[in-house]
């Protein structure tokens, strides 16, 4: 067993996007970070579509996690700027949500309640105003919803940028404690401040339920612009969306499945994204088919992510589900605060990865332990 000389200010255990923008807002702020991964930028963080959208990811029961999810939008521009707008291919041309048939089209109304009560900025559109903005739309759509505020970015490119700005260490935790790490080659590593952000993994580590939950997805490759817009669509009840890029790929997902640590793609899974994202845009089916792909969404038993400090002194940055990449921003900048001592940028209560604990009291949220590093 030996030490790493000179030590580092912070390890962070996990290099998807939430570990490395992390790293890469701890550097910014002046603190020596390095991540642990034997395979940095391979696991949920490579399977995302990239939509950036708190609002057509908002749910009833789940305004908490609307708040982050807003937080992170706001704070996307000036990320995307500093990683290169263009180079990490960052939109803003909004999103449409869009109904199949009537009772699609009821269950985006009662969605569209939703986003009239929280004031979310949204038009409801009818059937010709849906093909008016997306033309590729079948003439049967039934209606939907445009969010100007939801965007888009192709996440393998913003994880290659950050590769090119944090140093990595291409090593599997074994051990964590709140300032050392054991890495599979027998090496312990000292630091004064532990992160995990191993994502689907993370339960694997601690004590955290983070459960892995299997989303498959496919690329298209086609003309540039065929697609105008990023498209959800509610297809006979299930969900869909076709995520265009600037060089003509289109990408289509993505199932939930909780079937643990599986990765396969399968021939149901890649008929099922097909059926229905041709029954919206009949027009995708000429199109080339160039990846079919799985990746393990982290969750947390309440679907909300876990940042915050535990009771162990880790600093857990975890649980991101389905919008990990929307809320790398937020929750960097909060990871940074948090091993600095200083405030969150966004309450961080609800997502304490102290809530699991049995005689935690959720309404109160548990108290922070901040901990800051001796200068
Ligand atoms: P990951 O990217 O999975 O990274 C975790 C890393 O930890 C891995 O690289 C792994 O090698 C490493 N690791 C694990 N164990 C260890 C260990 N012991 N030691 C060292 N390293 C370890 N989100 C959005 O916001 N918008 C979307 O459009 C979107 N689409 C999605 C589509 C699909 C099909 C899927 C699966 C997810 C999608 N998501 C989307 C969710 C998003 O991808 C995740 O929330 C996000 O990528 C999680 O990032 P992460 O860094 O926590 O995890
Ligand atoms: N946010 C899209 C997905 O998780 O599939």
């Amino acid at each position: 067993m030996s030490d790493l000389s000179p030590k580092p200010d912070v390890i962070i255990v996990g290099g998807g996007i939430i570990g490395l923008s992390a790293a890469w807002q701890l550097r910014r702020d002046g603190i020596e970070a390095v991540v642990l991964d034997p395979a940095p930028g391979t696991g949920a963080s490579h399977a995302a579509a990239g939509m950036l959208a708190p609002i057509h990811e908002a749910y009833w029961g789940e305004v908490h996690i609307l708040e982050l999810n807003l937080a992170a939008s706001h704070a996307w521009p000036e990320f995307a700027g500093e990683l290169g707008a263009d180079t990490v291919d960052y939109r803003r041309n909004g999103m449409l949500m869009a109904a199949h048939d009537t009772d699609d089209k009821a269950l985006l109304d009662n969605l569209g309640d939703l986003h009239e009560q929280e004031g979310l900025p949204v038009e409801r559109l009818r059937s010709r105003d849906c093909r008016a903005r997306e033309p590729l739309l079948t003439p049967g759509v039934r209606g939907g919803v445009y969010s100007p505020l939801d965007h888009q970015v192709n996440p393998r490119r913003v994880v290659a940028e950050l590769l090119n700005r944090v140093p990595t260490i291409p090593v599997s935790a074994t051990r964590v404690s709140h300032n050392r790490v054991v890495a599979d080659n027998g090496q312990t590593m000292a630091c004064q401040q532990v992160v995990v952000a191993a994502g689907a993994w993370t339960g694997r580590l601690l004590g955290v339920p983070i459960r892995p939950v299997k989303g498959q997805i496919l690329r298209l490759s086609g003309p540039e612009g065929l697609l105008a817009l990023p498209v959800r669509g509610v297809v006979r009840g299930s969900s869909v969306y076709a995520v265009p890029r600037s060089d003509g790929e289109i990408v289509v997902g993505a199932t939930q499945e909780e079937q643990g640590f599986d990765t396969r793609v399968t021939a149901g899974g890649v008929y099922e994204l097909l059926r229905d994202v041709l029954s919206l845009l009949p027009g995708l089916s000429e199109i080339d088919l160039v990846e079919t792909w799985a990746g393990l969404r982290p969750g947390a038993p309440d679907n909300a992510p876990v940042i915050g400090t535990g009771d162990d002194g880790i600093v857990y940055a975890t649980g991101h589900y389905r919008n990990g990449i929307l809320t790398a921003p937020i929750t960097a900048a909060a990871v940074s605060a948090l091993v600095q001592g200083h405030e969150p940028p966004v309450n961080l209560h609800p997502f304490s990865p102290s809530r699991f604990h049995p005689d935690c009291d959720p309404s109160s949220g548990a108290e922070q332990t901040l901990s800051g590093i001796p200068g």
